[in-house]
Order: structure tokens, then C-alpha cells, then sequence
């Protein structure tokens, strides 16, 4: 039997999905009147959505459904219900994932049995979006350990640090990418990389990997319940959310960042719309974020990048609501090309932008934003349009994958731990610590002795060092 994120939650020792723990009923205490109605029913609303997409991943990826090898042939999984649906599955010998290049067209599965598979799959772009990239790396690294348990001790770690390696340089900017294969990797170094038990190595890094998704679910429900009970609320009308690029399940696993926000406060009954920027040049705004948001029948409408400004400057934009792919100590944000543009719009405007990521996408060891490595992806990607050329023969093109987002444009980074407002440095800091107290010592980040973001040389050739663009405008208000 196939065995998801959905349904490994109940059989964790100690951890119920979702556990109400103290400072949450003191955070909601802490609202009154309308507003703690308002959080309690947004409470509500992020529990039985929650519940609700597990069950949508489950029946959509269930065993029903033919699995193509990875790079092979792959059939749709035909009568899928309605729903937002997790990136991914799993079970004792593969990893099945959604082909995301496939859709809104074909909802298609490819199968991979190794890391080094996984890394080439996380290269091609069938799965993305960096906590569900974090998440799927570590799987990866349990399936490979799981193949490597009969293989002599030297040879088994090479397999794994040469697997860890790939993975962690197969998307560079993604920080939850990094974080994840450390976490695995340190979980590997406790329990011995030249244990003669190969069983045992591999229980170890399983185990580890069913925690990371556990976690990442956990935070992801969090983060969208905070987000959703501090959201605007126009008088009369529904709310104008703007975003860019996919946040939704696709990118992060069962639920979703800023689309988490947007599904938790759909479900909850509150009118809103979702400009949907198209996000050029392999358009996961049109092709997934809109296919999630109409699978979950939320109002939304799609829009060229370049609308934005013009639909800020006439008022129809309330919040605009972006993840992150890394998040600087400082809360510089790399996310999607095109979000730094955004910010500065927004600011014009004075329209909120909120950052939506979990902790895990904050990498502590970056004071700022300019030393994050911005991924350059192929030329390719902007020259042709599903496979269609669209630009003159001899025109070349740049693509850089990313940008970074000065603090000062954030308004607010929405987190498991809350909502985080400027001073974004002493504020990323205290969630980091209130993380780590709720969750323990496992899944901390080790400032100073975290391998995440460090780049071999030879893969760091492909990429280019961000300088982070300062703006005079002044956001700390925290307008929303
Ligand atoms: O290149 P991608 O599609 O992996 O880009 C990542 C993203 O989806 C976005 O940047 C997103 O806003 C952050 S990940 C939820």
C-alpha cells in the first residue's frame, strides 16, 4: 500500500495532526471580539482544509493510477476529485511525483527509486517550489539508504554524501533544499556513516524524512491559519489579493504558503480574488497556481506580469501575498523573477506585501540578501513558450530565476510562528527560537555549522550573485 504525507501523520509516536499547543490558544486568546470570531472560524476552516487536501492527495495519487518511470511513459489519474493535491508520494522502494510540466494540461505521475534520480527530476522542473523541494530530497536520501542497506559501509556513504551533493546543487537558490539533505545528512552521521547495520541507516534517514514531512505539513497548516487571521477586510467587498509564481501544494507539499493563506481564508467563508500573475518565463502563476485555485474554486484571475502596476494604481489590489525561496537573516527575500518588481509596486502603492514561508526557508547564515545565489536557468526557457519559439532566431535571452527583495519593501513575513513584522532581524531570530523550543534540537538550524547554501565550485559556475537593489521608500509601518 502506497503510504503519503496524508497518511503517515496519524502513525507518529507523540504527534496528532496539528496539536494545539499553549502559545497558539494564547495567540488567539489574545484577539478580541470580531477578530478572535473571525480566527476561531479561520482555526476551523485550516484544520478541515487540511483534512480535506490529505484526502484529495490520497485519492488522486492513490494505487489506482499507473506510475510512469521517471523520463518514461505516464498516464493521467482520471477521476480525480476536486482539491488542492500534494506534489508528491511515497512508499517503500519509490517516489512518486506530480509532473508539474504537464499540467494544467495532463495530471500525469512519474516514479523515481534513487537521489540521483530525484536530483535529475528536481533539475527538469517536474517537481518545484522550495519546501516541497526539501521535503522530496528527503525522501530521496531515505529510498537511496533503503537500496544502499545491504552494500558495504564505504560504498553505501559514498552513494549517499555523492546523492546528497546533487541534491543539494540540483536547484541552488531553494534554501529548504539544502536544509533538508543537512538534517538528513546529520541524522546519517548519528547513527553511524560506516554503521555495519545497514538496516538500521536506513530506518534512521526513513524516519528522519517521515519527520521533515510531518513538519513541513505541521508548519505549512500554521503558517496559513496566521496569515489567514490577519488578512485585511474591506468594507463591502471581497479582498484583492495579488500573487506571483505557485504556492500552493504543488510547491510546498499537502498545503500550500501564500496559497495556503488564500485556501484558509476561502474555506473560512471570506470573500476574496486572486490576481494571478502569469510569472514568465515557464508560467506557474497560469499553469498551476490558477489550475490549484480553480481545482478549490476560488475566484481568481489571470494577469500578465507586467498588469500588476496598473491595476495597483487604479485601487484593485488590497495585499499582495508571495513565498520565498530563501529568506536572509535579515529578511532580504529571494522568491520568483519578478517579485522585487512587485515589491517596489507595491510600495508605490502602499499596499502590503506579505513574504509567506515556513523557518525553514530563513537561512540564519546570510546576514543579507546580496550573498544568496540566484539560479540562471536556461536561456531556453525565455526563447520558447511550451515549446514554441517566440523570438527571432539569433536573439539570445538572460535567465535568472530569481530575485531578491530588500526587507524594507516586506511588510510582513508570514511564518509557523506568526506573523513577523519589522524589524525583520530580531523578529526572525525570535521565531527561529520559539521554533526550536516547540520542535527541539532536530530540526534547528546550526548557524555557523550548517552546510546549507554552500555550493561546490564546480556548480556554483552556473549562477550569479544577487545584488540586493535598495529602495528609499520606507514600508516599516506595517501597513497591513
Ligand atoms: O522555480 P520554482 O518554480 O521552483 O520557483 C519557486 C517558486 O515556486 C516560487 O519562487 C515560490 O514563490 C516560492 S516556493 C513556494
Amino acid at each position: 500500500m502506497a503510504s503519503g504525507p496524508a497518511e503517515q501523520q496519524p502513525s507518529r509516536a507523540g504527534q496528532g495532526s496539528a496539536p494545539s499547543s499553549v502559545p497558539r490558544r494564547h495567540f488567539f486568546r489574545a484577539l478580541a471580539g470580531e477578530v478572535a470570531q473571525t480566527a476561531a472560524a479561520v482555526a476551523a476552516a485550516a484544520a478541515s482544509l487540511q483534512r480535506s487536501s490529505a484526502e484529495a492527495a490520497a485519492a488522486v495519487l492513490g494505487e489506482s493510477g499507473d506510475v510512469g518511470a521517471y523520463g518514461g511513459p505516464t498516464s493521467p489519474a482520471a477521476g480525480a476529485p476536486l482539491g488542492f493535491r500534494s506534489a508528491f508520494r511515497w512508499d517503500d522502494d519509490r517516489l512518486v511525483l506530480v509532473d508539474q510540466r504537464a499540467l494544467p494540461d495532463e495530471l500525469r505521475e512519474v516514479t523515481v527509486t534513487t537521489a540521483t534520480e530525484a536530483a535529475q527530476a528536481i533539475r527538469d522542473m517536474v517537481v518545484r517550489g522550495a519546501p516541497a523541494l526539501g521535503q522530496v530530497a528527503a525522501i530521496a536520501l531515505a529510498l537511496t539508504a533503503r537500496r544502499m542497506a545491504t552494500a558495504r559501509p564505504y560504498a553505501r556513504r559514498a552513494t549517499i554524501r555523492g546523492s546528497a551533493n546533487a541534491l543539494r546543487n540540483a536547484r541552488p537558490t531553494a534554501v529548504n533544499l539544502g536544509w533538508a539533505v543537512d538534517r538528513m545528512l546529520r541524522r546519517y552521521a548519528a547513527v553511524g556513516e560506516l554503521n555495519e547495520d545497514g538496516e538500521a541507516v536506513a530506518a534512521a534517514l526513513w524516519a528522519e524524512a517521515e519527520a521533515i514531512v510531518f513538519e513541513a505539513s505541521d508548519d505549512h497548516g500554521r503558517l496559513a491559519e496566521a496569515g489567514a487571521a490577519e488578512l485585511p477586510v474591506p468594507e463591502g467587498r471581497p479582498l484583492e489579493i495579488l500573487t506571483h509564481c505557485n504556492t500552493g501544494p504543488l510547491a510546498c507539499g499537502q498545503f500550500g504558503t501564500a496559497l495556503g493563506i488564500v485556501a484558509v481564508a476561502h474555506h473560512a467563508g471570506r470573500p476574496l480574488h486572486v490576481w494571478v500573475d502569469e510569472t514568465r518565463p515557464l508560467l506557474q502563476g497560469a499553469r498551476l497556481t490558477a489550475w490549484e485555485l480553480a481545482s478549490a474554486g476560488v475566484p481568481h484571475t489571470l494577469i500578465a506580469d507586467g498588469a500588476a502596476g496598473h491595476l495597483m494604481a487604479r485601487g484593485r489590489v488590497d495585499i499582495v501575498l508571495v513565498g520565498a525561496d530563501r529568506i536572509a537573516a535579515n529578511g532580504d527575500t529571494a522568491n520568483k523573477i519578478g517579485t522585487y518588481s512587485l515589491a517596489v509596486l507595491a510600495a508605490r502603492h502602499e499596499i502590503p506585501f506579505w513574504v509567506c514561508a515556513p523557518l525553514s526557508s530563513v537561512d540564519p547564515d546570510l546576514p543579507d540578501g546580496s550573498a544568496i545565489p540566484i539560479e540562471e536557468r536556461s536561456a531556453a526557457e525565455v526563447l520558447f513558450v511550451r515549446g514554441q519559439r517566440i523570438a527571432p532566431a539569433v536573439t539570445t535571452a538572460h535567465n535568472p530565476a530569481f530575485d531578491v527583495t530588500p526587507a524594507e519593501l516586506v511588510t510582513a513575513i508570514v511564518t509557523e510562528e506568526g506573523v513577523l513584522r519589522p524589524p525583520f532581524g530580531p523578529a526572525i531570530a525570535a521565531a527561529l527560537e520559539r521554533r526550536r523550543r516547540r520542535r527541539g534540537a532536530a530540526s534547528d538550524h546550526e548557524p555557523g555549522g550548517s552546510e546549507r547554501g554552500r555550493l561546490e565550485p564546480s556548480e556554483a559556475e552556473p549562477t550569479i550573485t544577487a545584488t540586493t537593489a535598495r529602495s528609499s521608500a520606507d514600508r516599516t509601518g506595517g501597513a497591513a
